[in-house]
Parts: structure tokens; sequence; C-alpha cells
């Protein structure tokens, strides 16, 4: 069964329809992965499945259960975790804080239960602090657990985030662009760690316009352009779908893999 399912999401912002009846689904353990021009509604359809935004019409489920509108943090709490286009980070608070940060959407006591420093609460934090030290380690940045977030390269807040995001304990995780800004040797890392990702378990839909990132580690692609879904399937039906190379080539004929070059840079 599919762990996640789209079925005709459509969100409109005015008279722009920014996602358009798009349907999919994702299989659990392994990786998929959404691509498309800027502004095709990559980011709005996170919005849509993350419960940041609700959709006007259509129907999300996560593991057999309907999620649409849920709020976020409900969403959260049955496994599914999203990280952003743009870095989210306390800048202030060191690299450790800023993933047991993301240990309170683990669904259990939260934050309230910690404010109140009740005796679970005092588990969770101690339980908290082991889990941030694991997974900082989990992307390479143990050495930097003691730093503000904010003093960190732009490579480590993106592994930082994803080390946030894990900490919320996902079944399923959402990634928005985290190859965004990295050199050649952070993108190889970052490829490592989602397949890392994938091996403990946690099934990844990621957003990139790195697609040589993607043909190396999706499964599964869906190409969306104007919020349309115009193409799905494996990375080598994709990559030579006349559809896709229509729409990030306008339509010029060019050889197969002129679209991973082309949007390599993008
Ligand atoms: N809150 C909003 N209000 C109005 N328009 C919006 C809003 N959010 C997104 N849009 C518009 O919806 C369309 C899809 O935007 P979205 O951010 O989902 O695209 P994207 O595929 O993620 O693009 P990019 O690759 O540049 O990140 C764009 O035309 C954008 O301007
Ligand atoms: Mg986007």
């Amino acid at each position: 069964m599919s762990l996640l399912s789209v079925s005709g999401v459509t969100q409109r912002f005015g008279g722009l329809t920014a996602v358009d009846n798009v349907s999919f689904s994702i299989a659990a353990g392994e990786v998929s992965a959404i691509i498309g021009p800027n502004g095709a509604g990559k980011t709005t359809l996170f919005n849509l499945i993350s419960g940041f935004q609700a959709p006007v019409a259509g129907n999300i489920t996560f593991d057999g259960q309907a999620i649409t509108g849920l709020p976020p943090h409900r969403v959260a709490a049955r496994g599914l975790v999203r990280t952003f286009q743009l870095v989210q980070l306390f800048p202030d608070l060191s690299a450790q804080q800023n993933v047991e940060a993301g240990c309170h959407l683990r669904g259990s006591g939260g934050l309230w239960a910690a404010l109140a420093r009740t005796p679970r609460a005092r588990r969770e934090l101690a339980e908290a602090t082991q889990v941030a030290h694991e997974l900082l380690a989990f992307v390479g940045l143990e050495a930097r657990a003691d730093l503000p977030a904010g003093a960190l390269t732009y490579g480590q807040q993106r592994l930082l985030e994803v080390a946030r995001a894990l900490a919320a304990n996902p079944r399923l995780l959402l990634l928005d662009e985290p190859a965004a800004g990295l050199n050649a040797i952070e993108t190889e890392h970052l490829a490592e760690t989602i397949r890392a990702i994938i091996a403990r378990g946690v099934t990844v839909l990621l957003i990139e316009h790195d697609v040589s990132l993607v043909m190396r580690v999706a499964r599964k692609i869906v190409v969306l352009d104007f919020g349309r879904k115009i193409a799905e399937g494996r990375p080598e039906e994709v990559k030579n779908d006349p559809a896709v190379l229509e729409a990030y080539l306008g339509g010029v004929d060019l050889a197969p893999g002129a679209m991973v070059a082309e949007a390599a840079r993008a």
C-alpha cells in the first residue's frame, strides 16, 4: 500500500491555480521526487500535504488515513514532517538545541509537558539530548554541536535542518530543495545522507532543482508544470518524456540528457 496518496488536489490564489488537480502516490521505503520549473507549484503542494495550507479540492491520505486540512502539528504527530525551501533554524541556539527542539514534535507530551517539568517531561528532555546527539552524528555535524546554528556554513545548516526534522521521528520526510546552494561535495554528502535516511526506515519525498541528484537518488519522479502533473515515472522514463523536455526547454529539440544539464544550471 502507498504511504502517501494525493488525489485531485487543487490550490488557488485569486485567479491563479497554483496546484491543479494533482494525483500521485508514494511508496513506503523509497525516495520519490517532485521536479518542475520555477513556480510550477511544488512548494504549494508540500504546503498542502504538510497542513500549512488546506486545498480547495482533493484528498490527501497518509498511511491510509485522511489528513486533508489537518493543521501541521497534527500531521507531524502522525509522522509526516517537512523542511522548508529557505533555512528556518534558530540561529542563536546551538546546533544541539535546534535538534532538541525538533524532538518536541514527537507526539507524546509535547512542548507543554516539557514546560510543566513533569517527571515524564524530564525523561523526554534527557531523551531529546540523546536523540539530538545521535542525529548530529548521523548528518556529520557532531563536531559542531555546541556552535550557534547561525555560525555554521550554509551546507551545514541544511544538514542541521534535516537532523531537526528527523528528531520529530517521521515516517515520511518532505525535503524542499535540500541541495539548493550546496557545492558538489556537499551535494554528494546530502545524497549519501538521503540514502542513509531510507536505510533508517524513513520514506523521503523531495523537491529538487538539481535533476542530476534526483536521477541518482529517486526511484520515482513526479513532474509539475504550471500546477499540473505532466509526467510521472522512474527517472529513465521521465528523463526522455517529451512533455518534460518541453517544460524545461520550451520545446527546443535537444538530445536526452540536456534536461539534466539545463536544470543543473538553473
Ligand atoms: N501564498 C501565495 N499567494 C499567492 N500566490 C502564491 C502563494 N504561494 C505561491 N504562489 C504562487 O503559486 C505559484 C506556485 O508557487 P510555488 O512556490 O508552489 O512554486 P515552486 O514550484 O515551489 O517554485 P520554485 O521552484 O521557484 O520554488 C507561483 O506562481 C507563486 O507565485
Ligand atoms: Mg518552491
